[in-house]
């Protein structure tokens, strides 16, 4: 499959259209200091009334396949309880938009935009909000799943548990580690659940998949070993193990039990975790370095955080621990501070296939955000972004070249969009969005990812 991705919340607009209720990101983006350029996701894209030109966009360039969310709240508005229909016919127009033009669908249910009265109710701290996730799962599974081969329940639980919970930087905005571990488990179980219900609503043939922002942590020092081993546990094993083998990793357990008890871990909840997936979407952008905590680091950090915690800044802690930090790292660098590094693409999937052989992967999401200016002739000549995916695409290929069972790639972004906590200050998309008008223009990697697709890989 060769694909472009995209979310509800960063692309659709139309926030109260339709009977759409509010989702945390509703709220989040409107209290003041939370978006480093002030910005919304009101209007977005405005995808939500060009869907059919974005579509034609997409045949324009080939795609075989297109990742989009579902934005919960347009379905299920109040979390729980009624169904929208105007919500699902939505989706049910797109999906109809893209086999028309022979482009499969690969529909996420949930990019991080939780109902808001759900967050009303403790959100992914409260254990009842996996429950409302399955029924909402299994209202898409039933009237999209005729039409969707593949249905993912969550979209980087990562970042919904830790930089929603601990770090703050995205909805709801807490700052507790305590609660993001209560919300990594809560997120599992709803992918275990929500996996049960779309089985039972999709037709036989339907695939289920989860998306998870696999990291490759390394430490700076020798001495750091430990710290990595912490960090890979908090960053990958805390959601493949229990998602690919029902259990929880002991010594991650055992590492922060100073910060929680675990009693939200039911009796039964891994294993309820583990419901067969058909493939493991993974997105991955750069490699995580990281340092112990000793006083040294801790006093270079101050105790603050900064907007992301890739960037090149400085230690900040790694969020949901208060053992390791992240660290900065050399260049080269994308416009979000993150080291290039395509090699290390390589080194993740093989890694995850050497743990989890027989699950099959997709990169659900790989792109770089560039400071793109349009030149003289209105085109942007986003050579950088070009290498980036060169780059990667060619780290793919050899990790399918050493017996990895790679179905896909799926470029982030299909266009400049509202980049979470950073705005539209930052541009992902290999098309060019003029946020004033909407319009849209393909920069110059459109035409090579375009060229790319025709020839089915790179020359
Ligand atoms: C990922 C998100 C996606 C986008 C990219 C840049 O973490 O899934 O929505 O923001 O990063």
């Amino acid at each position: 499959m060769w694909g472009t991705a995209t979310a509800a919340y960063q692309v659709e607009g139309a926030v109260a259209e339709d009977g759409r209720g509010p989702s945390i990101w509703d709220t989040f983006t409107h209290e003041p200091g939370r978006v480093i350029d002030g910005t919304t996701g009101d209007v977005a894209c405005d995808h939500y009334h060009r869907y059919a030109d974005d579509v034609a966009l997409m045949a324009e360039l080939g795609l075989t396949s297109y990742r989009f969310s579902i934005a919960w709240p347009r379905v299920v508005p109040a979390g729980s309880g009624a169904v929208n229909h105007a919500g699902l016919d939505f989706y049910s127009r797109l999906v109809d938009a893209l086999l028309d033009r022979d482009i499969e669908p690969l529909a996420t249910l949930y990019h991080w935009d939780l109902p808001q009265p759900l967050q009303d109710a403790g959100g992914w701290t409260n254990r009842e909000t996996a429950l409302r996730f399955a029924e909402y799962a299994e209202v898409v599974g039933r009237a999209l799943g005729d039409r969707v081969p593949t249905i993912t329940t969550f979209n980087e639980p990562w970042c919904s548990a830790f930089l929603g919970y601990s770090s703050g930087v995205h909805a709801p905005g807490v700052t507790d580690n305590a609660s993001s571990l209560a919300a990594v488990h809560h997120l599992n179980l709803a992918h275990g659940l929500g996996a049960r219900a779309l089985r039972a609503s999709m037709p036989a043939s339907g695939r289920v998949s989860i998306t998870l922002n696999l990291a490759v942590v390394r430490g700076v020092s020798e001495g750091d070993a430990d710290a990595v081993r912490h960090v890979d546990g908090l960053a990958n094993r805390i959601f493949t193990e229990p998602v690919l083998r029902g259990h929880y990793p002991q010594d991650l357990l055992a590492d922060l039990r100073h910060i929680t008890d675990w009693s939200f871990i039911h009796d039964g909840d891994a294993a309820t975790c583990n419901a067969p997936i058909d493939v493991l979407g993974v997105n991955y952008y750069s490699p995580t370095l990281v340092a112990a905590a000793t006083p040294e680091i801790r006093a270079q950090a101050d105790g603050r955080w900064v907007n992301d915690p890739m960037s090149a800044d400085g230690p900040t802690p790694f969020p949901g621990t208060d053992l390791a930090y992240s660290m900065p790292q050399a260049g080269p660098y994308t416009a979000m501070g993150w080291r290039i590094e395509p090699g290390s693409l390589t080194e993740l999937l093989l890694r995850v296939h050497a743990d989890y052989p027989d699950v099959p992967l997709m990169i659900t999401e790989n792109g770089a955000a560039f400071a793109d200016e349009p030149g003289a002739d209105g085109v942007v000549h986003d050579a950088d972004r070009i290498d980036y995916l060169r780059g990667h695409l060619s780290a793919v290929h050899d990790a399918i070249a050493k017996g990895v069972d790679v179905r896909g790639y799926y470029c982030w972004s299909l266009m400049d969009n509202f980049e979470w906590a950073w705005g539209f200050s930052k541009r992902f998309g290999i098309v060019h969005v003029d946020y004033a008008d909407g319009t849209r223009t393909l920069k110059h990697s459109a035409r090579w990812y375009r060229d790319v697709i025709a020839a089915n890989g790179l020359d």
